[in-house]
């Protein structure tokens, strides 16, 4: 076949080719088959030292015109396949952005939390600041200086997890009392919510980790008739106007005098219930005078400031304000249960 036809039938395959020709892809095959370094084309092109001298220059002409026809057919159908490759892409990524779908779970406060908001909000609105401390204690602030010395039983081994000999996962929220009085100065008027730790057995009203509210009042002439007029605000404030505390003789030895206080029963608001055993009150805190000791241990002059102190059950108010009757599902996290407060 001389070079003529082989132009011929490699243009005539050509046009064959592109009119069945279906993606990118084997397009750029095709035009590697056609003009690529094994080409049938380039081996045309390679040909032509055979050809006489005087039809050479003839000859490239031709071929080389064709091969530029033959590359803007080439050209000419990527641009369209890659077109319609394209718009079937999009085709298939479409997203339709007004099509509704499953919103998710809508959260909720929870109950422990939502009742430590109130407290809070009640006692800043009465002028106190919030403070935390750490939950890894020193033995030091933990008992030592709220005067419960080495001996003392209430630091037996069965309720407090120690760390080690010097270092404690805090029993109670009162060593905060004792961080803050050693670090400022007189008056003093803070709250400081957190979690507690003790070697408790699990049921429906203990647990090892609990979540107590301390308050903490300093200045002079601070009496015993301030400490009530703080804590009836407070559980009028989160109870109701009608609620109000009863204060029972108590001990703790970082207060003098001290004191446990009931408020009304806020289930039968008085009258006596089950939730109540029939008393009509309910204890919720332990509170007192901060006894002169402890002030003067951690650098207050007993003798110029006066202060008092409490320390709420978070869990137990929470219960109480709900109506729930077993602390674990406070901890437990089941949706069933925390669904009920969105
Ligand atoms: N820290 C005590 C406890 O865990 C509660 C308490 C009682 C705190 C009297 C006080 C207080 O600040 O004055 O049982």
């Amino acid at each position: 076949m001389g070079i003529r036809e082989e132009l011929e039938s490699i243009g005539q395959g050509l046009r064959e080719e592109l009119r069945t020709v279906q993606d990118t892809q084997s397009l750029e095959q095709l035009k590697v088959r056609l003009l690529g370094k094994k080409g049938s084309l380039t081996a045309l092109l390679r040909g032509m030292g055979q050809l006489a001298p005087e039809e050479r220059p003839k000859m490239g002409q031709i071929i080389n015109e064709r091969r530029e026809i033959m590359q803007k057919m080439l050209d000419e159908k990527m641009r369209e396949l890659s077109e319609r490759e394209k718009q079937m892409r999009l085709e298939r990524e479409a997203l339709d952005i007004t099509e509704p779908r499953d919103l998710p779970e809508v959260g909720a406060v929870h109950p422990t939390q939502a009742v430590l908001r109130e407290v809070l909000d009640c006692f800043t609105g009465l002028g106190f600041e919030v403070v935390e401390g750490p939950e890894v204690e020193l033995d030091k602030y933990n008992f030592e200086l709220l005067n419960l010395p080495k001996n003392h039983p209430a630091r037996d081994a069965q309720d407090t997890f120690y760390v080690d000999d010097n270092i404690v996962m805090r029993t109670h929220t009162s060593p905060v009392q004792a961080r803050i009085m050693l670090s400022r100065k007189p008056p003093i008027r803070v709250v400081c919510p957190g979690r507690v730790f003790r070697a408790d057995e699990i049921d429906a009203t203990h647990s090892p980790v609990f979540h107590q509210i301390e308050g903490l009042v300093i200045d002079e002439n601070v009496t015993m008739g301030d400490l009530k007029g703080t804590l009836d605000a407070f559980a009028k404030r989160l109870y109701g106007a009608d609620i109000t505390t009863r204060f029972r003789p108590s001990f703790f030895p970082f207060t003098e005098p001290s004191a446990e206080v009931d408020l009304t029963c806020f289930n039968c608001r008085g009258k006596g219930c089950r939730m109540c055993k029939g008393t009509g009150f309910i204890e919720v805190l332990g509170c007192g005078m901060v006894n002169p000791k402890v002030l003067e241990m951690c650098g207050i002059d007993p003798e110029r400031y006066s202060g008092f102190a409490f320390g709420i059950g978070l869990e137990r108010i929470t219960l109480l304000r709900y109506g729930i009757t077993d602390m674990r599902l406070l901890y437990e996290g089941d949706l069933r249960f925390l669904r009920q407060f969105r």
